[in-house]
């Protein structure tokens, strides 16, 4: 799937320090003492390659990944303060990689080693090797090189975890995602459309509505000039989506429950605009109107492998279509060591609003 706006780092034998110890990480490591590199946020905004201790030993249902390749994704790392993982993750961060099996633990059987894949992480994949829950690793599709495969694993599991196996959005409904060129929204646009859906997509500037309209999204609406509530309504003979999915949070609320059919669902998966909103309740009251809300990065492994296995489905099945393409972008280059940390902090001021 082609994903416009990620990058996708790879890890040229080089790469994370401990910006803090978690109770995990300090105790149970591999049986002779050795060393990596990795990328370790080392204050507000700064990256720096050190080399660290290995990960813990693998246990029970863990898989040890040499790590390929990692992308960045804005909800990893905060623009202010420091690093901070969730308790017993790893302290590095990377969300996902692609990369071989270097070991698997007891009662693995999906995984051998040697095996080339990617994988949904819990934190560490902007390291040398990373050891992930075995049911959190993906293959990879076929005809996706190692090196674009680590882009992959994120917003897949992501999208299709959220509104399609939760906001149950199907072929012949349609479907408006905010931001659709941000590495959710390529995703979104492409798997939306290879199942029949009708995609509005929303973006600032003409560049990236038209990245949206490459990648198969029927109307694109820049947020900028237009009132996207008016033009969905405008779009949809006045009915409106029945499936958002939006990360820009408090100031969208009510705007995008304007903007929901009858029955409609808005699934939030980020506040980029802000935490806070009020709203008319009557607008949920009279068009039956469902909002959730969910942080992958929170769930169980159980429930990312649910997510990420169908996820995984659904996307190399839509492969066979013609509208895909496995290119990540431009942006995809070979970087490591100090050229990440300008990379990193470039891509978060292109991106920043
Ligand atoms: N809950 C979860 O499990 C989960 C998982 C993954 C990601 N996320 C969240 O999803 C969001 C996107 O992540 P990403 O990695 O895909 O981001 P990204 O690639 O960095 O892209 C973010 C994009 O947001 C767009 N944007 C900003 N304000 C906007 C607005 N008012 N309307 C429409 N678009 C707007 C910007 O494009 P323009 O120039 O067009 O404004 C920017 O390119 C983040 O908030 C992230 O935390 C959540």
């Amino acid at each position: 799937m082609k994903q416009q706006c990620r990058m996708a780092l790879a890890v040229a034998g080089a790469f994370p320090t401990l910006a803090r110890r978690n109770t995990r990480y300090p105790r149970r490591r591999l049986p002779v003492a050795s060393k990596m590199k990795a990328v370790v946020v080392t204050g507000p905004g700064v990256l720096r390659l050190r080399e660290v201790e290995d990960p813990p030993a693998i246990t029970a249902g863990e898989v040890l990944i040499r790590v390929a390749a990692t992308a960045l994704n804005r909800g990893e790392v905060p623009t202010e303060g420091t690093y901070s993982p969730p308790e017993g993750s790893s302290p590095y961060p990377g969300l996902e990689c692609s990369g071989t099996v270097l070991d698997v633990g007891r009662s693995v059987d999906r995984w051998k080693v040697g095996d080339q894949v990617c994988a949904l992480l819990n934190g560490g994949g902007y390291a040398e090797k990373v050891v992930v829950p075995a049911m959190q690793v993906l293959p990879i599709p076929q005809g996706v090189s190692l090196r674009e495969a680590a882009s992959f694993p994120e917003v897949a599991c992501t999208v299709w975890s959220t509104v399609f196996m939760t906001s149950h959005l199907s072929a012949g409904e349609t479907f408006l995602i905010h931001g659709g060129s941000s590495g959710i929204g390529t995703f979104a646009i492409q798997i939306a459309k290879y199942h029949g859906i009708r995609v509005l997509a929303t973006a600032g500037s003409v560049e990236k509505l038209s990245t949206c309209k490459h990648l198969g999204a029927d109307i694109c609406i820049n947020y900028k000039t237009e009132d996207f509530v008016a033009r969905v309504r405008e779009e949809t003979g006045g009915k409106g989506a029945d499936v958002i999915l939006d990360y820009i949070g408090g100031p969208y609320l009510q705007r995008n429950l304007d903007s929901l059919n009858i029955d409609g669902r808005l699934f939030i998966i980020g506040c980029m605009g802000g935490i806070t909103s009020e709203v008319n309740l009557s607008s949920l009251l009279a068009r039956r109107l469902t909002v959730q809300a969910a942080r992958l990065r929170h769930r169980s492994p159980e429930s990312k492998a649910a997510g990420g296995g169908a996820a995984c489905l659904a996307s190399y099945r839509s492969r066979q279509g013609e509208t895909c393409d496995p290119r990540v972008s431009s942006l995809v280059r070979s970087i490591g060591g100090s050229q990440a940390d300008g990379e990193w902090r470039k891509y978060w001021k292109d991106t920043a609003n």
